[in-house]
């Protein structure tokens, strides 16, 4: 690689205490924020990686199976318009490709100057110069590509190359697990999901009752600007709050007529038997409580831990709330739908007996304003 009166940077200070801190970023966000999606951990560990290794912009590629190309999933420091573009490259295109195919990480100190390098028009515009491009690789898969570009041409140093190697595999290997984890729980959701519709298909609800309730207490949490993490918890895992029925007799759960003490007694074991059923995903979610306390009341007469007030976890006081909406404005089997004004009563009367204060006003505005007719 010939470089012609170009100055070129060499110095990197990559500092131990540094990585340490970044590196537990990382991981803290991968433990907090377990999702269905794996993109916003690939956007957050790169941003975390291009400011410790002092870089401007970087690019994660994932292979994609069925289009047999290397997808841009994650890109930071680079334009709105190439953002926009997600333009996908070829296995063996360019400097990525090259490294998608080869397995072996690439250093080009100066892209102008670079045979492999495809996309001048690109490094024009982004004014990058130099870059390090790391192919996510483990034991038993090629996957992907990390790429990170610098805004000068740049000589990278023994150490620094090796530096960025052991990087590269750290990266391979925490991406690949937790694309692992990610894909299993999306499984996981994707059964529990099946069994809900089951669950509705016996009987025991109207068809659609669980997703509706999500969405009404995703418009509640919305109003009460509750966190986009919580906001997040209940569209993932908001339609699976009585997946515990799953295991009750439908005779029991249609049942038109009122129920005995020890049938009442079986239901009435819904929200713990949900958590056995999630329990295979609950240690990576946080605030997945409100299967279990969905049906506590604030006057502590709820179930299964009667609890009181502000001990009943908010995601749980919203769940109570929307759920009973939504049974109140439909048809069951032991009696016919209430009148939208007949349903606000029942909230308005059972506030701070049955259902959060905060709540219920909340859905009487929803209901005035509009914002729930979808549902009713
Ligand atoms: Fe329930």
């Amino acid at each position: 690689m010939v470089l012609k009166n170009r100055k070129i940077e060499n110095k990197l200070v990559i500092n131990p205490s540094k990585i340490l801190f970044v590196l537990n970023n990382i991981s803290e966000y991968a433990s907090k924020k377990m999702r269905s999606d794996i993109i916003p951990l690939l956007d957050f560990t790169l941003k975390e990686i291009i400011n410790l290794m002092n870089a401007k912009v970087g690019n994660i590629r994932l292979y994609n199976t069925s289009a047999k190309k290397l997808l841009l999933v994650a890109s930071y420091g680079t334009s709105k318009e190439y953002k926009k573009m997600k333009f996908s490259i070829e296995t063996g295109e360019s400097i990525a490709g090259h490294v998608f195919k080869t397995g072996k990480i690439y250093f080009a100190q100066d892209l102008k100057a670079n045979h492999l390098y495809a996309f001048s028009e690109f490094s024009l515009k982004e004014k990058i110069n130099s870059l390090v491009c790391i192919p996510l690789v483990t034991k038993d898969k090629k996957f992907g590509v990390l790429s990170i570009y610098y805004p000068k041409p740049k000589k990278f140093t023994n150490e620094e190359m090796e530096f960025f190697s052991i990087l590269g595999s750290f990266l391979s290997n925490f991406i690949a697990s937790q694309t692992m984890q990610y894909r299993l729980h999306k499984i996981y959701i994707s059964i529990a999901t099946t069994l809900i519709n089951i669950l509705e298909e016996k009987g025991s609800y109207h068809r659609g009752h669980s997703e509706k309730v999500k969405e009404i207490a995703i418009k509640i949490a919305e109003k009460m600007k509750l966190s986009r993490d919580k906001i997040q918890i209940i569209s993932d895992f908001g339609i699976l709050h009585d997946i515990g029925k799953v295991g009750i007799d439908p005779s029991i759960l249609n049942k038109p007529d009122k129920l005995t003490r020890e049938e009442w007694e079986i239901i009435k074991k819904h929200p713990i038997n949900g958590m056995h059923i999630i329990s295979p995903i609950e240690e990576y979610i946080k605030d997945i409580s409100f299967i279990k306390s969905h049906h506590e009341q604030p006057n502590g007469n709820g179930y299964p831990e009667r609890l009181k007030d502000s001990r009943i976890p908010i995601l749980a006081r919203i769940f109570s709330v929307a759920d009973a909406f939504e049974a109140m404005i439909a048809d069951r089997p032991y009696r016919k739908a209430l009148s939208l004004e007949q349903a606000k009563n029942e909230l308005v009367e059972n506030i701070e007996k049955q259902f959060d204060r905060k709540v219920v006003k909340v859905v009487l505005n929803l209901i005035d304003s509009g914002e729930l007719n979808e549902f009713i």
